[in-house]
């Protein structure tokens, strides 16, 4: 087991360079098994989930080669093996293999995907969209079957715009016979970096980035190369940073236009801020004001950044309120910024956060990924020494987070206990 041990109180001033996006590098790598030649991925972000998706792909008799954060990916000898419970339930992405195998080889065996206690989450929109391509989907004990002898394009409308049924859905129509509509598809730059990929491969997709997205079927996708877009929740995180205790923080390889809505909210509460399209200069501000928040999907508030934001709340001067619309338990970290001195009630989805409230350092456990960042910020600007169990949720998503902290004035440590 891992841990994270702040000394919190510093001020931190250097740069931050932001990693590649984890949620589009955890689709682009299982959308490689579509592709009948070799696929790059550069600027692919060292976190554990993509390990657990490259163990997959190994199992499923595809080639991995790694160097520095570029992944060479042969699966044109790809076979369909059943994904066993103990690597499709390791992280929710593992589900993009039931597209991607669906469309290659027509033929899907995988447990339930696994992922962040967050809400329900269920798939049943990824199910029906299948079906409708003319998959039959079967369960034995906890296993998906999906089979299909022939994939024929079909219009497909979304009950709620999906990011993950929306690039599922993609993976599966790119090579079915016709054209598929995805209708109130989600609009998240995650999709149009996976569809960017998909499209290299000489696939035929248009309206990435909009409601509706065309996908016309072809039967071959020859080699390509894509990077991954910068991770906006990560880019996110560190502005929090910025704005509670940072001088001068210089947060680096952002795309500025994916920021609007946090940034918005950031000028709101009257954090300083030098915005250039690629990277944003933050400092403390002197006084927050306080700030309602509801998280909505793309272009709105991503509710990724939902957990961090709430220790900024903490720090506001009055009552501000944070409004989850997209999942039904995302504020699990607020137990234990109560225990550190926040003063913040719940009730159902909704946080009211009275500030300024001086925070603590003491012992608190991370109990998904963005619960762990939140108490990663609460930590830094805390006095004294916090001590952040199971940190394993946190390594999932953010790359090198103890060393881009450390390099910018933090007293933060990683350590293995028994
Ligand atoms: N939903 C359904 N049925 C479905 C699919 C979704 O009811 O078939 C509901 C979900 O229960 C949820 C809402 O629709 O209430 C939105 O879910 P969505 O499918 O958009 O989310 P996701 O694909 O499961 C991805 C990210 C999340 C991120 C959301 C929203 C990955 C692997 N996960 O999840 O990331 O919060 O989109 O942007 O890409 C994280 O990184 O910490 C994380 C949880």
């Amino acid at each position: 087991m891992k841990q994270i041990i702040i000394d919190g109180g510093k001020t931190l001033n250097g740069e931050i360079l932001i990693s590649g996006m984890k949620n589009a590098a955890v689709a682009l790598i299982p959308a490689s098994i579509l592709c009948d030649e070799e696929v790059e991925i550069t600027n692919v972000p060292n976190i554990s989930d993509k390990k657990a998706l490259i163990n997959i792909i190994e199992l499923l008799n595809g080639k991995v080669t790694e160097k520095d954060h570029t992944l060479y990916l042969n699966t044109s000898t790809i076979e369909s093996k059943t994904i066993p419970e103990n690597l499709a339930s390791k992280l929710r992405a593992s589900y993009y293999f039931m597209g991607a195998l669906l469309g290659r080889k027509r033929k899907v065996e995988i447990y339930f995907p696994g992922g962040c206690n967050i809400g329900n989450r269920k798939i049943d929109f990824h199910l029906k969209g299948f079906q409708l391509l003319g998959a039959t989907i079967s369960m034995e004990n906890d296993k998906y079957i999906i089979e299909a002898n022939q994939l024929k394009g079909t219009s497909i409308h979304l009950d709620f715009p999906s990011v993950g049924a929306t690039i599922n859905l993609m993976l599966a129509a790119v090579k079915a016979e016709g054209t598929t509509l995805i209708q109130n598809a989600a609009k998240e730059p995650e999709i149009s970096n996976v569809g960017e990929l998909l499209n290299k491969m000489g696939a035929k997709i248009s309206g990435l980035g909009t409601n509706t997205i065309k996908i016309e079927g072809v039967n071959y996708l020859h080699k390509a190369s894509i990077k991954v877009l910068p991770d906006r929740i990560e880019a996110g995180t560190y502005l929090i940073v910025g704005a509670l205790i940072g001088e001068h923080l210089k947060i680096k390889n952002i795309i500025k236009e994916h920021l609007e809505a946090l940034l918005s909210k950031l000028q709101s509460a009257g954090v300083p801020m030098e915005i250039y399209d690629d990277y944003i200069c933050i400092s403390k501000a002197k006084n927050l004001s306080p700030i309602n928040i509801k998280t909505l999907v793309y272009p709105g508030f991503v509710t990724d950044w939902g957990q961090p934001i709430t220790v900024l709340l903490t720090q506001c001067n009055g009552k501000s309120i944070l409004e989850e619309t997209i999942y039904e338990n995302r504020m699990a970290e607020v137990p234990f910024l109560n225990k550190m001195g926040a003063k913040i009630e719940v009730e159902g989805q909704t946080a009211w956060i009275n500030g300024p409230t001086p925070l603590i350092g003491t012992d608190v456990e991370a109990t998904d990924l963005r619960a762990g960042a939140s108490l990663v910020i609460a930590g830094l600007i805390a006095t004294g020494k916090t001590t952040i169990k199971h940190v394993e949720y946190i390594l999932r998503g953010y790359e090198r987070i103890v060393e881009k902290l450390t390099n910018v004035g933090a007293s933060i440590q990683l350590i293995d206990i028994e």
